[in-house]
């Protein structure tokens, strides 16, 4: 069995976990829920769930992984000897597998335009809805594109914990940083800036209502990663000395800083060419940016390919980062529980991701008719599954765990350090509060919402 590794740096542990945390769901997800959903009041919003579940919960699964170093089901279980605890960790090691399977397909589009757009035909195309169809109802790209990420990620998980995560989070997420900010100034140079941040950004406070709560707690926690298994794991190769608070402050700051950025890029080159609001969720990245960048450019193409390359080189890093997160906590379990080595363990993962992930990719098209539950396709159904039913209920399961079960003491001595780090009384009372009662109310709420309405 692999001596178990940790992370070699602070500056190391904030990025592996921001890696994580920044993903598809920044930069798609999060300017359309903004922009649909009340603007600056969504915001508002979005940022008092991060902050009082989004920053507890992470917290909450750090303290789980740290204090065991060991991968998620025996973490439950070294905690919690006898019970049926261990069952907590086995979720979320089956959320992390089924979301990495769906998520690949996803983050294979994004491979797709990112090459399209280096060849030029992004900001050549002259029909991006049709393009995206024909793409994405094909028999076989799809596929290959799927399956060339996750490819990337074995590459990286191979490479073990420092080797592999570490060293490429530490490449790939600067990298990822210095992208959005060209970005965003691009973006602000272009004639729609002022349309584009008003849509963005006016606080229309009639638009709030309870489902609108709602899904900013939901885009929160898919945002942050919380519930999905990857924190709980990625802490498990902390150091006894990382600030486990101050890395989740870290962590939400950068995360919701590269969405509310992601909306800056998006917005004001939509409506540099177009004065109505855009398509949400794939429609917006996959169908009207292609067109954006050609029209806003039409008098400078070179620079329309360089806008559309690096968007959607963005993408893609944000997504890699993500899916080896979700890549790890499943190779963990298979190394400590089944007794594999790495370079097997990482293959066990990436070719069930494979096989699980062309079923996803093929219900564009092939399989299109292939329907389940409700009417749901394939990758429908995995995302259903994992987002709607897996991590809410994981969500819920790790604030009873770390704000019931756990001793009090425990949790103490791990959010300081062994006592080493002084935190002011109130922050452990609000603490307890919001893991004990307002996390799991909160997320049983929206895991009803969700399935309901
Ligand atoms: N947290 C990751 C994202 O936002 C999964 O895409």
């Amino acid at each position: 069995m692999e001596k178990r590794a940790t992370f070699g740096s602070k500056l190391g542990i904030i990025l592996v976990s921001a890696g994580s945390a920044v993903g598809l769901g920044n930069v798609w997800r999060f300017p359309t829920e903004v922009g649909a959903n009340g603007g600056a009041a969504f915001i508002l919003i979005y940022i008092m769930c991060v902050l009082l579940l989004g920053v507890p919960l992470m917290t909450a699964e750090f303290i789980v992984g740290r204090k065991t170093h060991k991968n998620q089901v025996d973490a439950y279980r070294s905690l919690s000897p006898g019970t049926g605890w261990w069952l907590q960790g086995a979720i979320g090691v089956f959320a992390a597998w089924f979301i990495l399977s769906y998520y690949s397909v996803v983050a294979g589009w994004t491979l797709q335009y990112l090459i399209s757009a280096v060849l030029g035909r992004v900001t050549t195309m002259t029909d991006s809805a049709a393009y995206f169809t024909s793409f994405t109802q094909s028999a076989w790209m799809p596929v290959v594109m799927m399956a060339a990420v996750l490819l990337m990620s074995h590459w990286v998980i191979m490479r073990g914990v420092q080797g592999g995560i570490e060293r490429y989070s530490k490449l790939m997420m600067p990298f990822l940083l210095l992208i959005i900010a060209v970005l965003v100034v691009g973006s602000f140079a272009m004639p729609g800036t002022g349309e584009g941040l008003r849509f963005l950004l006016r606080p229309d406070f009639t638009k709030l209502n309870g489902g609108v709560l709602l899904s900013a707690m939901g885009q929160a926690f898919f945002s942050l990663s919380v519930g999905m298994g990857c924190l709980c794991t990625y802490a498990s190769y902390f150091t006894d000395d990382a600030k486990l608070m101050k890395t989740a402050g870290s962590v939400a700051l950068i995360d919701t800083t590269v969405a509310v950025m992601s909306g800056f890029i998006i917005f004001p080159a939509v409506f540099s060419v177009q004065e109505v609001a855009p398509d949400a969720g794939p429609g917006l990245v996959f169908i009207t940016l292609p067109s954006v960048f050609q029209m806003a450019f039409a008098h400078a193409p070179l620079l329309g390919w360089v806008f559309a390359v690096m968007f959607y080189l963005l993408l893609l890093l944000a997504a890699l980062t993500s899916m080896m997160s979700l890549h790890e906590p499943v190779t963990a379990f298979l190394i400590e529980r089944a007794g594999l080595q790495r370079r097997a363990a990482t293959s066990v993962v990436t070719l069930s991701c494979i096989a699980l992930g062309t079923l996803c990719a093929l219900s564009f098209g092939p399989l299109k008719e292939v329907r389940f539950l409700f009417g749901m396709t394939f990758f429908d159904f995995f995302d259903f599954i994992s987002a709607k039913i897996i991590m809410p209920m994981g969500g819920v399961l790790l604030s009873i765990f770390v704000g019931w079960y756990l001793p009090k003491k425990l949790v103490i001595k791990e959010f300081t350090n062994n006592h080493t780090l002084r935190f002011p009384r109130w922050l452990f009372v609000s603490f307890f509060f919001l893991i004990r009662w307002v996390a799991p109310l909160a997320i049983t709420a929206i895991f009803i919402n969700e399935l309901l309405f």
